[in-house]
């Protein structure tokens, strides 16, 4: 039975929800679309969680996430009030919206805007847009940031990066126009997704140094990455930077994540946590990791190694592989692979009317391998493809090469 429109937010009937990669278990299914490591999580960490299986399950786990609170300090060189823990890095992320942003739909039908507020539309939701309701990000970045934005009804500034990419300088960014130095909350992925794209610290520094808001840097795919920012979220006391356990440490299905930064701001967020916001076995496993990290740090060294030798086989097949510094790679197919008749055929509209990249998605998926393809306009064209296994690796290459055949 259809339910009554009146019983749910117009906000929340009208929000289009996050859409995560798809997670198929089709047999034999070669998975690389959603960034998962392809290595299992040490032995050590299979130990710990199997042993904290009984009758301890009954119990709450503790709110705080005390002990991995404080590995993490040791290891961030911080005290453990400088972190908070999440259901994963999205759930922090999540926090530092509903924490620092002026929800903003709806104001603008009930106060008139004053001059500097600007009076737009998103959607069918009247907006304000003050500096204080803006929630901002560059584009092409991770995808979540307009989703919580808009589930919480902040005004987006959606900025978009250089066209190879990389992240405009202050300067381009005054120039430019678009960029609001006073948002109350700024995401910057580092390095980038689905780019692969790494950012220098110096220039995220030179960028967090001219902002009045706060800055998460999301570090996500940091451990793939050449340099991090963490010391700047102890330097600065408007900047968070952003952590997981999912992807370089092989514990998506635990989902663990942080942010570290300026106890006044992480006591803040706090604040609005769910008391058991960390369920107990992750709490579990993401210590054990941290007490083994020697094993993880040679997995990044072998996904990096794999990450080098596919970027170079799938150039030599005609693709275009961005520099990536992250465990996956955006790599631009080649076009008009198939013969003239077939071409008209299997012609589509959203691949510019080629062979496209949404093409080959569908091509690999035939051949049980499984990548990412996102319709944004500045990324429809490529591929993201995660880094996993050398085999995996080759076996995605034989698929290519019998595609282009
Ligand atoms: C840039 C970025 N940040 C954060 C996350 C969320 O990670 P988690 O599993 O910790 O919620 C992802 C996951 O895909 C991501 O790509």
């Amino acid at each position: 039975m259809k339910i009554p429109r009146s019983l749910i937010r117009p906000l929340v009937h009208d929000l289009h929800a996050y859409v995560p990669g798809e997670q198929p278990k089709i047999k034999g299914l070669i998975k690389l679309n959603t960034n998962e490591n392809p290595y299992p999580p040490s032995p050590r960490v299979l130990r710990a969680v199997k042993a904290a299986v009984d009758g301890r399950l009954r119990l709450y786990p503790n709110p705080t996430a005390q002990v991995l609170r404080e590995k993490l300090a040791k290891l961030h060189g911080c005290g453990p009030e400088n972190i908070i823990i999440g259901n994963g890095s999205d759930e922090v992320l999540a926090l530092a919206v509903r924490a620092l942003v002026e929800p903003a739909v709806g104001q603008a039908s009930r106060l008139s805007p004053s001059k500097s507020q600007k009076k737009i539309e998103t959607g069918r939701m009247p907006v304000l847009r003050d500096s204080n309701s803006v929630v901002q990000y560059f584009t092409p970045s991770y995808s979540l940031y307009p989703v919580l934005a808009d589930i919480h009804g902040a005004a987006k500034n959606a900025v978009p990066l250089n066209a190879n990419f990389t992240m405009p300088s202050v300067a381009e960014l005054k120039r430019g126009k678009l960029w609001n130095f006073n948002a109350a909350l700024t995401f910057i992925t580092t390095p980038n997704a689905p780019s692969g794209c790494g950012y220098a610290t110096a220039d995220l520094e030179k960028l967090c140094r001219a902002m009045s808001g706060v800055v998460v840097l999301d570090e996500a795919y940091v451990d793939f990455a050449r340099e991090n920012a963490m010391k700047l979220a102890l330097k600065y006391p408007h900047v968070l930077v952003a952590r997981t356990f999912s992807k370089a440490y092989s514990l998506c299905f635990q989902r663990v994540g942080y942010f570290v930064g300026n106890p006044g701001l992480i006591a803040a967020l706090d604040k609005i946590r769910d008391s058991y916001n960390v369920n107990g076995l992750g709490q579990v496993a993401a210590v054990a990791t941290l007490e083994d990290l020697q094993y993880y740090r040679a997995n990044f060294r072998k996904i990096v190694g794999t990450r080098e030798e596919l970027s170079c086989a799938l150039t030599l097949l005609g693709f275009r592989v961005l520099p990536s510094q992250t465990n996956f790679i955006l790599a631009k197919p080649p076009g008009n692979v198939l013969p003239a008749s077939r071409r008209k055929k299997e012609r589509r509209q959203d691949a510019g009317g080629t062979f496209g990249a949404k093409d080959w998605l569908e091509k690999l998926r035939d051949k049980k391998i499984l990548v990412r393809w996102f319709h944004y306009p500045e990324v429809k064209d490529y591929l993201r493809i995660t880094i996993g296994t050398p085999q995996e690796a080759q076996a995605l290459v034989t698929a290519v090469k019998a595609i282009l055949q």
